[in-house]
């Protein structure tokens, strides 16, 4: 059955940003065609394809604003490929990815622009957006900014650490600066990377070289001082920021204090940083490297204020960060030296059955949908397009089944990579039917192997 077949989803809980309501939802080719309440008459299924949801929430496609697919950093490229990672991702129930396509310096945005492109065309089983990371800023960097609005980009993102991406204070504000006229987004990777790097010279000259060394050498200050920095910065030229993975309390007053001053900041967190705490870098046999990934895990007390903050509607969206390193291989380079550990995980396949479980008491469907759908296409300028279950809107569609139990492993998940830093977490609901522009690319967490992703222009 093709896109074209009109799809019938019928007796779900159709999960809309007006409400919930039981009924039925109609794809007609890519879009939906109409959600109704109570459901349609019976002579109109005559020639369509009828799926029985009843029992399950009909949601309007997951959205990860927050990947590196098919990324190289110099030493790695990531074990996820945009085929393998846009798969994974449609079989945990997301059918549109934001991926960061990364300027290397001396190159131009185009160029970054061109080869995301090329990585990515036909080979996507869910759709894909583009952020642009700037690592280069020059004049000639400064005149691109127009042309990447034009191909469809209105996000952009700078580092404060990292040597090889970030950009210094002043180079920051330009950028800010440069993408006012259109009311442009800035994410910004906060974290310090001035201490950052001598607080790492500090842990290996003490002799403290596993994993455990990540977090010490990026406490929970490293990033409150970036956040604050970027907060005085938006307020200076006036323009949109986004924290990207937000994970400490620290960093949560800061971006407090600010919007109490009127900043216009969005937030967004991920599942590693409301599940899993610290002690996971003490793991025996280098497993600790696992997790090496930045900002690191943190403490329980900070797992518990990002929650509070979660369920005070203080996060706008719910993203992954996915950047899949294997252990062997890869990670396991930086044994006798944690520097040297490829930082990131992978994520983008367990984020809503992860947040969907660990919220199971404190939040409901219609949260859900704001934090793993909704925030993403309000924040990333694709609403309603993506984020809405609603006629007109595309029809990306997660049918999701609250009463499956299983077990999240490296056995059984899609994501390319040699683990999953939540091995053996059991798992309360799954995507039983994910679509993508109307067609069906995942069934009860599996993949059917269609790749119909396209590239979102935004
Ligand atoms: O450790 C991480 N998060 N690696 C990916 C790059 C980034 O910081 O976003
Ligand atoms: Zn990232």
């Amino acid at each position: 059955m093709s896109a074209q077949t009109r799809k019938i989803l019928r007796h779900g809980q159709l999960v809309t940003p007006g409400g919930i309501m039981v009924g039925d939802a109609v794809l007609a080719g890519d879009v939906i065609e109409r959600v109704v309440p109570g459901g349609i008459a019976e002579e109109e299924l005559a020639g369509a394809e009828v799926f029985d949801v009843a029992g399950c929430w009909v949601f309007p496609g997951f959205i990860d604003a927050h990947t590196h697919m098919q990324a190289w950093t110099g030493m790695d490229w990531t074990a996820d490929s945009f085929e393998t990672g846009t798969r994974a991702a449609a079989c945990g129930g997301t059918t549109t990815i934001v991926d960061y396509a990364t300027q290397d310096k001396g190159m131009t945005l185009h160029e970054a622009l061109d080869e995301w492109h090329r990585r990515a065309e036909g080979t996507c089983t869910a759709n894909y957006a583009f952020h642009m990371a700037i690592a280069d800023w020059n004049e000639h960097t400064c005149d691109e900014i127009a042309a990447m609005r034009e191909a469809g980009i209105t996000s952009f993102k700078t580092y404060f650490a990292y040597d090889h991406l970030r950009l210094d204070d002043a180079q920051t504000m330009e950028v800010l600066e440069a993408i006012r006229s259109f009311d442009g987004l800035l994410g910004v990777h906060c974290e310090n990377g001035t201490l950052v790097n001598r607080l790492q010279r500090r842990m290996l000259e003490r002799g403290i070289t596993g994993p455990e060394g990540h977090p010490l050498s990026r406490p929970a200050e490293v990033e409150a001082e970036a956040i604050a920095r970027l907060m005085y910065l938006s307020e200076l030229t006036g323009v949109r920021v986004n924290v990207v993975h937000l994970s400490s309390a620290l960093g949560l007053a800061q971006v407090r204090a600010a919007k109490e001053r009127g900043v216009r900041v969005s937030v967004e967190t991920c599942p590693q940083y409301l599940l899993l705490d610290d002690t996971r870098y003490l793991e025996p046999n280098f497993a600790g490297a696992k997790y090496v990934m930045s900002p690191p895990l943190r403490r329980p007390h900070d797992i518990r204020a990002l929650r509070d903050a979660v369920r005070a509607g203080e996060i706008d969206q719910i993203s992954t960060d996915h950047c899949s390193f294997n252990l062997h291989g890869q990670k396991d380079r930086g044994i006798g030296n944690f520097t040297k550990i490829p930082n990131g995980g992978p994520g983008v396949e367990h984020r809503p059955a992860l947040i969907m479980t660990s919220f199971e008491d404190e939040l409901g469907p219609m949260d859900y949908l704001h934090l793993l759908s909704e925030g993403q296409a309000r924040v990333f300028n694709m609403f309603p397009r993506k984020g809405a279950l609603a006629a007109g809107s595309d029809a990306d569609v997660c049918v999701w089944d609250p009463s499956v139990r299983w077990t999240i492993s490296e056995s059984n998940q899609h994501q390319a990579v040699d683990y999953t830093i939540y091995e053996g977490f059991e798992a309360h609901g799954r995507a039983k039917l994910v679509f993508v522009g109307g067609e069906l690319v995942a069934r009860d967490g599996e993949p059917t192997g269609s790749m119909p992703g396209r590239y979102v222009a935004r």
